[in-house]
């Protein structure tokens, strides 16, 4: 009987290791169900001699309780292997991460950039903590005069420490640093380590000391633009404005020179585009003028040129600046420049 025990054990095993979920319920009646041999067994213990009884009483419950664990835990397994697979179905949708995006300063920077690469302009830049000699001096614009009013400037503290403020200083002559108030120190900083013909625009941060409005930030971006050659003229100057202001804003739009002043260019110039809300009607946009402030512009100045020791009977340039924000909001219809640095998701997410 005993033998008989085990082998109906070793059987009800082996069904159970290859079983799938659906079987278990057919395998558990088959070996341990009312109508098992196990169970018939079971009632014939009552015939045996009261020795043998207790012996066989016990190990059939024995092996019953063990092939219902094997059961359980044939059960349990095949629920893991399915959850497991459900992880792994690749059947299923994808779930989709979020990524961020460009910013459209950067958009608008990157086309403008594209713009200009495409007439033969090499992109430079420059540091954001500057020189006053090449924000200010080398640009013409002397100490004391009043010209600098026009740049409400971050000065920087001297360096006391004798070490270096930035790295590209030389220790302990930190003096006379500043947050660069236009990108047009990169004009000089390039003429001084080139020599014409050239042509680059620098795009890059600038920093004024200014209360912020509507239309005036403390730090916003810049696109400069220099051309230096063998008479270069202000025709030159109107048409690649001309061209880059119909490329980034549309063919629609036309262009005016305005006559202005800047200490490193002369003749300088405003550059006015068409208004784009009234199509040079006049409106409140544009002030019933028609036309709307773009950037400025002229011939680069003589002076700038000895500066850096480039002749100017014998090469002459033209030279931009224009806002990077300025051009951004003109393009997507923005009416606060503070919408750029502000953070606000409902606003970047548009672009
Ligand atoms: N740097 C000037 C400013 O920030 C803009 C400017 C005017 C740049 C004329 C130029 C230029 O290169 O030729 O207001």
């Amino acid at each position: 009987m005993k033998e008989q025990i085990l082998k109906i054990f070793q059987a009800a095993k082996t069904d159970i290791a290859s079983a799938k979920e659906a079987d278990l319920q057919l395998i558990s009646a088959k070996y341990i169900g009312r109508k098992s041999e196990l169970a018939d067994m079971l009632k014939k213990v009552g015939n045996l001699d009261r020795e043998k009884r207790k012996l066989a009483g016990k190990l059939l419950n024995q092996v019953k309780n063990q092939i219902q664990k094997l059961i359980d835990s044939r059960k349990a397994d095949l629920l893991t292997e399915k959850q497991t697979q459900a992880k792994r179905d690749t059947s299923l949708p994808g779930i989709r991460p979020t990524t961020g995006h460009l910013s459209p300063l950067t958009l608008v920077e990157r086309e403008l950039v594209g713009i200009f690469r495409e007439l033969g302009f090499t992109v430079v830049t420059g540091p954001e903590a500057e020189w006053e000699k090449y924000n200010f001096d080398m640009l013409n614009i002397p100490a004391n005069h009043p010209a600098r009013d026009e740049w409400d400037t971050f000065w920087l503290k001297e360096n006391t420490s004798g070490g270096k403020l930035f790295s590209w200083m030389k220790p302990g002559v930190s003096k006379n640093t500043l947050l660069r108030t236009h990108t047009s120190p990169v004009q000089i900083r390039y003429m001084l380590d080139n020599k014409p013909p050239l042509r680059i625009i620098s795009p890059g941060k600038v920093f004024r000391y200014e209360a912020e409005d509507a239309t005036h930030a403390a730090v916003f971006n810049q696109l400069e633009g220099l051309m230096v050659d063998k008479n270069i003229n202000v025709a030159h100057l109107k048409a690649v404005m001309l061209h880059f202001v119909r490329r980034v804003l549309g063919d629609e739009h036309n262009i005016r020179l305005r006559p202005s002043f800047f200490p490193f260019t002369e003749p300088s110039f405003e550059v006015d585009v068409s208004c784009g809300l009234c199509k040079g009607e006049g409106c409140r946009s544009c002030h019933g003028s028609g036309w709307l402030e773009l950037m400025g512009a002229g011939m680069v100045h003589p002076q700038v040129l000895r500066n850096v020791g480039i002749d100017p009977n014998e090469y002459s340039g033209f030279a931009f600046g224009a806002g990077i924000e300025r051009l951004a909001m003109l393009k997507y219809g923005i009416t606060d420049i503070r919408l750029f640095l502000g953070g606000d998701t409902r606003f970047t997410n548009q672009f």
